[in-house]
């Protein structure tokens, strides 16, 4: 077997493969049917987004994609591996490779926002806790959040709140990166910031990712793909313009809402970046230098890693 390539992680037989593939997928509660015979491939790198109407299944599908919900029938395979076929280990280590931000943000009351995005890097790698300090602060620069790095949940907004719960979700640097309802709650301002994470983070981290949402704005702005979901199926599948192009009768009601879902062309507000500060990449440089000076390679390569994300995230502001 060759070497695995930079963007080849061990265990992933070929960059071509896809990173998701779901064969004849049903979910039913109490016997009826939510999820009713669902196939469907992603390949490296896009971002697909899954719509439908509130109730018809879509964080089911996604419950069901990161192996929270066992379906009842069919296979889900992540990475090349039939999830529900590992044994517990092994599905712990497939799902160290995911980052999910929960509609809620799911973060923890009692700790900050630094320590909720500290804590999976806590429990599962053993950076030092200097190391784990930098990391943090990157994290939250990616999302715009340096600011609140010692706030409380409940001291910040519900946008803030999103940022900080996808600063965690990144954390571990996943390959795969799940949202669900992402922009739910939020004003279009807000809307327009979380979409141009999703958009960037695809881009610098070179991330797959899967968006669940039944906003249709957001949906046309970040999809490379789009699947709609109705009565348990998939009712149509592709590119943005081949979803507005749709003859599907559901699709076209579907679709056919607000008037400036179809447009997709937004007010330049609604497209503003959250504001990131120099401090951290100077200290990250620094952080480098250091590192380099002591010989820690490892430390090196992580960091340098890290900074080119800024630096591209940076780049696309200008
Ligand atoms: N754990 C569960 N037990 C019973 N019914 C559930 C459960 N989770 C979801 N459902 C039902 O499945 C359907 C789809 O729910 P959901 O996937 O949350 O929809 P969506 O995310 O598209 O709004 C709903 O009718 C919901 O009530
Ligand atoms: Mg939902």
């Amino acid at each position: 077997m060759s070497s695995p390539s930079k963007n080849t992680p061990a265990g992933s037989p070929s960059p071509d493969q896809p990173v998701i593939h779901l064969s004849g997928l049903v979910k039913q509660f109490d016997g009826r049917v939510v999820l009713d015979g669902i196939n469907l491939t992603v390949r490296r790198g896009e971002t697909l987004v899954i719509m439908g109407a509130s109730g018809c299944g879509k964080s089911t599908l996604l419950r069901c994609l990161i192996g929270a919900n066992r379906p009842d029938e069919g296979t889900v395979k992540l990475f090349g591996k039939d999830i529900w076929a590992l044994a517990p280990k092994e599905l712990d280590s497939v799902r160290r490779r995911l980052g999910i931000l929960f509609q809620s943000g799911a973060l923890f009351s009692s700790m900050t926002v630094g320590e909720n995005v500290a804590l999976p890097l806590r429990e599962h790698t053993d950076l030092s806790p200097e190391m784990i300090d930098l990391m943090v602060k990157v994290k939250l620069e990616l999302v715009g959040l340096r600011e609140a790095e010692n706030q409380y949940p409940a001291q910040i907004s519900g946008g803030m709140a999103k940022r900080a719960g996808l600063a965690r979700a990144i954390a571990l640097d996943p390959e795969l990166l799940f949202y669900d309802e992402p922009t739910s709650g939020l004003d279009p301002i807000m809307t327009g910031i979380i979409d141009g994470l999703i958009m960037d983070l695809s881009r610098t981290m070179n991330v797959t990712s899967i968006v669940v949402t039944h906003d249709l704005k957001s949906a046309f702005r970040v999809a490379d793909r789009m699947v709609v979901l109705n009565q348990g199926k998939i009712v149509t599948e592709g590119k943005p313009h081949e979803i507005r192009a749709c003859t599907d009768p559901f699709v076209k009601r579907f679709i056919q809402g607000p008037v400036e879902a179809k447009t997709a062309v937004f007010p330049k507000s609604a497209m503003e970046k959250p504001e990131r500060e120099e401090t951290t990449l100077s200290t990250l440089r620094e952080a480098i230098v250091k590192a380099e000076e002591d010989g820690r390679a490892a430390e090196v390569q992580r960091l340098k890693k890290e900074l080119n994300k800024l630096e591209s995230v940076a780049s696309g502001e200008g």
